[in-house]
Formats: structure tokens, C-alpha cells, sequence
């Protein structure tokens, strides 16, 4: 069996995942195990699955060799225990909140986390009395001031979404022990090539592998990675069931896709720095926020719990919304589409798309103002990214 424990993060991304033992024809690919269910060899054998006395598979919903392949290299580059794939990173929300959230609990989160993941709790999980307070969580204290007796889940995204604002993980994980809450990060942003939130305390960390793992925006798909065993199971008890679980198709994409994990993040993290530069200089931009920018107000924090800055950058254009269409109207090289850590940049301008419904006020709440327009830089030379924002940003 490989051993993966003394790898460094590039070469467990590219050889993680697979033991000796899974390999029979001496495939360098993950096989695509595109079944359904798995023929027992005869009734006690099948009792012995079920009853968990012999490991095997039963069931894809359950189980699945592709998928356990990206569970587990996921799972190794997090530094957790193990790893459950999911359909998408909302089912992977979703699956989060129902396994340790009874009726009436409360919740504390990123007031700009992720849309809807802010929307299931509002929307339905409220439906079962269960309440969420959304502070702006880059202050920690924040957080303590709104704890209740009832508060079951810390749940942060950092960086967030759209604003780049950054969250202390250690002292969140601090105020969740302290607490007895359940601390989970959502690390879509950044990926465990920059940051690995268990290694700071979290208890669950989630992605939207639709992302930077995956990397090349071809599929959906989320992942849920603990550090212990027992929330483990207890995730897996409610994903199993509840079904939103990956195909092996999907997985076996994503697990193509997380072996250039740390070509495609160094890459895109020296672009982003590089854009981020020429932003800051750009007489139609009012400010960036970059955490690789000394001016950025959590640059410290950044070089103390991220291996790097990242490539998610947001701007402010002059003319406010106006401005914000302008650039989308204009840009040829970047695409104009929502989603992130694809390896092509793509732009997209909240006020007028992602965050168009939500109320101005809530919105200017979070941060995420008129003239907030959101790049996920790719690989492309960054000398073509930066030409083209800057005859889109001359339109305005
Ligand atoms: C930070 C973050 N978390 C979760 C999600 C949800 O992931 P998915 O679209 O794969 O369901 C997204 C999607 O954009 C996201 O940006």
C-alpha cells in the first residue's frame, strides 16, 4: 500500500486517493465503476456487508470504489479523517445542517456566506424552528455576542463571498470549543492547497468541488471532510439516507481534475497577484480587495493561516452599477459567468446578477455594494487577463 503520510500537498493531489491494493490490471487512472449495486458472492456474504463484519460494496448510494477514491484523496490533502462526496456543494450544505441541526437549534454564520446557503436556512431549515444570526465574522467578536443556549453550528466561509473578507479560524474554533459548538468552514476559496482549516480547529470542512478542485468548471459537486470518526459517521448516517450523494462519472472528473490541483492554484495565485497590482493602479478603480495586498485589512491574518493569497480578487469600478455593466459588457477574454477556481478567469458583478434579488439594503449589509464586480483569475498568461481588463475597464 502507498504510503501517502510524509508526501507533500502536490504529490499527494496527483497520487492520493489509491492504495496498491485497488489497483488489479495496474491502471494509472482511477476506473470509472459506473454500477449501480454490487453482486454478493452468495447470502452470508451479503449479511456480513450489511451488517458491516466484512468491509465491501453494496450499493453506489452507499458506496462507490471511484468514489471512495476522491474521499479519500480529498480527505488526505484536508488533513482530516475521511471524506464524503456529495451531489453538489449544496448538498454538501444541506447535509451539514440537517446532521447537526435538530428542530429549534440556531446557527451562527458569515453574514456573506454563500447565497443559498444563507437561503436553505432562512428559507427552509426555519420551517423545522431553526434559527441563523449572519454577523460579519472577519470580527470575531461578533460571533460571541450572538451565541444562544441553543447555538449548535459555527458555521464560516473565509475568504468570503463576494468581498474577500477573511475569518479568524483559530479564534473562531477557540469560541466554538469553548462553547460546544460544531465548527464548520466552507474552504471552496481557497482550496487545501492554501488553507486547511482542520489543521486550525475546525471539526468539518466542506467544498463546492465544482471549484478549484475540480478546476475546470466541467461538473457540480461538493465534498464534506471531518476530523473525527464519530462526525464522520454521523454525516454519512444522514447522506446515505437522504441521497444527495455523488455518481462515479462525476468523481472520477473531479479526481482527472484535483491532480493539477497545485500547478493550476500556483499559477492562478501568481496571476491573481499580478491583476491585483494593476487593479490597484487603475485610474477607473476605487479599490481592491486582495489579500496578497499589504493594504488589505486581514494581510496578516492571510500570511498566518493561508499558503498563499489565492486567486479570487474583488473590485470597485467608478459609476457604481453602471460602471459594473460596463466592465461585463466589455470584457472578450474573461467570461462572463458566475462560479469560481475554473482554470479560465471568469467575472461576474453581484449587484446586477448573483445578488440582483437580495434587498440593497441587506446587500450593502454584507458588503457587497453597487460597484463590487468579482474575478476569479485563471491560468491564461496574465498579460492577456490584464489587457483585457483594462479595455473594458476604459469603457467606463
Ligand atoms: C463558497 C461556495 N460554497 C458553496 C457553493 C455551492 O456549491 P455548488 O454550486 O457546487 O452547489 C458555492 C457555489 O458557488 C460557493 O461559491
Amino acid at each position: 500500500m502507498k504510503d501517502h503520510s510524509d508526501m507533500h500537498l502536490a504529490t499527494k493531489a496527483i497520487h492520493g486517493g489509491v492504495s496498491e491494493d485497488d489497483i488489479r490490471f495496474g491502471e494509472v487512472s482511477v476506473p470509472i465503476y459506473q454500477t449501480s449495486t454490487f453482486a454478493f458472492k452468495n447470502a452470508n456474504d451479503g449479511a456480513d456487508k450489511f451488517s458491516g463484519k466484512k468491509e465491501g460494496f453494496i450499493y453506489t448510494r452507499l458506496a462507490n470504489p471511484t468514489i471512495r477514491a476522491l474521499e479519500k484523496c480529498v480527505a488526505d490533502l484536508e488533513n482530516g479523517y475521511d471524506g464524503l462526496a456529495t451531489a453538489s456543494g449544496m448538498a454538501a450544505v444541506s447535509t451539514l445542517y440537517m446532521t447537526f441541526l435538530n428542530k429549534d437549534a440556531h446557527v451562527i454564520s458569515t453574514s456573506a456566506v454563500y447565497g443559498a446557503s444563507r437561503t436553505v436556512l432562512e428559507r427552509d431549515f426555519s420551517r423545522f424552528g431553526v434559527q441563523s444570526t449572519f454577523v460579519d465574522t472577519s470580527d470575531t467578536t461578533n460571533i460571541e455576542k450572538e451565541i444562544r443556549p441553543n447555538t449548535r453550528l459555527l458555521y464560516i466561509e473565509t475568504p468570503a463571498n463576494p468581498t474577500i473578507a477573511l475569518t479568524d479560524i483559530k479564534k473562531c474554533a477557540e469560541i466554538a470549543r469553548k462553547h460546544n459548538l460544531i465548527f464548520a468552514v466552507d474552504n471552496t476559496f481557497s482550496s487545501p492547497y492554501l488553507q486547511r482549516p482542520l489543521d486550525h480547529g475546525a471539526d468539518v470542512v466542506l467544498h463546492s468541488l465544482t471549484k478549484f478542485i475540480n478546476g475546470h468548471s466541467d461538473i457540480v459537486g461538493g465534498i464534506l471532510i471531518t476530523k473525527t470518526e464519530e462526525h464522520f459517521l454521523e454525516l454519512r448516517k444522514v447522506l446515505r439516507y437522504l441521497g444527495g450523494t455523488m455518481d462515479p462519472h462525476q468523481a472520477w472528473l473531479v479526481l482527472r481534475g484535483v491532480r493539477s490541483l497545485a500547478l493550476r492554484l500556483e499559477k492562478s495565485t501568481s496571476n491573481a497577484m499580478k491583476v491585483a497590482e494593476f487593479l490597484k493602479h487603475h485610474p477607473n478603480v476605487e479599490w481592491v480587495s486582495y489579500p496578497g495586498l499589504p493594504e488589505h485589512p486581514q494581510h496578516e491574518l492571510a500570511k498566518k493561516q493561508m499558503d498563499g493569497f489565492g486567486s479570487m480578487i474583488s473590485f470597485g469600478v467608478k459609476k457604481g452599477l453602471e460602471g459594473g455593466k460596463i466592465v461585463m459588457d466589455n470584457v472578450k477574454l474573461i467570461t462572463l459567468a458566475v462560479s469560481l477556481g475554473g482554470i479560465e478567469s471568469l467575472i461576474q458583478h453581484p449587484a446586477s446578477m448573483t445578488h440582483a434579488n437580495v434587498d440593497r439594503k441587506r446587500r450593502y449589509e454584507a458588503h457587497i455594494t453597487d460597484e463590487l464586480v468579482r474575478l476569479s483569475v485563471g491560468c491564461e498568461d496574465d498579460r492577456d487577463i490584464i489587457k483585457d481588463l483594462d479595455q473594458a475597464l476604459n469603457k467606463i
